[in-house]
């Protein structure tokens, strides 16, 4: 005979935590077709869990050939940034309770890159433009015979644009860059100035010289798409802020 406890026990166990949830996911195949389309999915799944288990359940119990990039799954990577009921943001720390479940959740690529699959796009011109700011530590003179010193303050000038990882959450959110692309785009800028504010890097006026430049910092409108994009949380637009007023006072 059942005793009391293990009765308990039985009913909290027969409420499933599942409940079934429309992903409406935007695919392109350039082998199948030229244009791309929604598709919808219906899923059982635990609303505590995150938008990537989703397309994960989609990709491995429904349809294999959906094609998306993700890695750590832990918010580190920035590889699964994608645009989730409009908004760009990482799948893996998007809980599916947090963006209502009753209704379709829309699932599309990140805006202004070349769509090579799915919610796969081409990140190329994006790691250029990093690329083209330099985004290393640059010095003359001999190697310290230990660490660079570098003060509390100064480490802390920098810090938070130290955060980064590259996602292109707040490029793709950027009007200016859906235009034409060519802006440098925030992610650049956010980069630039990790190392122009660096106490211990000796290349800013270099970094600032690109950044004066046409596609550069002073296409950026001070929309806040980016700040709000980010899903570190950086000041992205403080961030060009400072490398606008650097390159006006040529103070960093
Ligand atoms: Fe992603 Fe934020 Fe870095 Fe932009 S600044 S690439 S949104 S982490
Ligand atoms: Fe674009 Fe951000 Fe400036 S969204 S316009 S880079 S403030
Ligand atoms: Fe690495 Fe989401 S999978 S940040």
């Amino acid at each position: 005979m059942a005793t009391p406890t293990m009765e308990k026990t039985a009913a909290k166990t027969d409420v499933s935590p599942y409940i079934t949830v429309t992903f409406r996911v935007r695919r392109f195949n350039p082998e199948l077709s030229d244009e791309a389309q929604w598709q919808d999915f219906q899923i059982e799944i635990d609303p505590k869990e995150r938008v990537l288990d989703g397309l994960h359940k989609i990709k491995w119990d429904v349809d294999g050939s959906l094609t998306f990039r993700r890695s750590c799954a832990h918010g580190i990577c920035g590889s699964d940034a994608m645009r989730i009921n409009g908004k760009n943001r990482l799948a893996c720390k998007t809980l599916i309770k947090d963006i209502n479940p009753e209704k379709p959740i829309t699932v599309e690529p990140i805006k202004g890159m070349t769509v090579l699959k799915d919610l796969v796009v081409d990140m190329e011109p994006f790691f250029q433009a990093y690329r083209d700011v330099m985004p290393f530590l640059i010095t003359s003179g001999n190697e310290p015979t230990r660490e660079r010193l570098q003060s509390a303050e100064d480490r802390e000038r920098f810090d938070d644009t130290t955060k980064c990882i590259l996602c292109a959450a707040c490029t793709s959110s950027c009007p200016v860059f859906w235009n034409d692309g060519q802006y440098f785009g925030p992610a650049a800028i956010v980069n630039a100035h990790r190392f122009i504010f660096d106490s211990r890097d000796e290349a800013a006026e270099q970094r600032l010289e690109i950044l004066n430049d046409k596609d550069g910092v002073w296409r950026c409108r001070t929309t806040f798409n980016c700040t709000d994009a980010c899903p570190r949380g950086i000041e992205v637009t403080k961030a060009i802020a400072e490398v606008k007023r650097a390159l006006i006072t040529r103070r960093y």
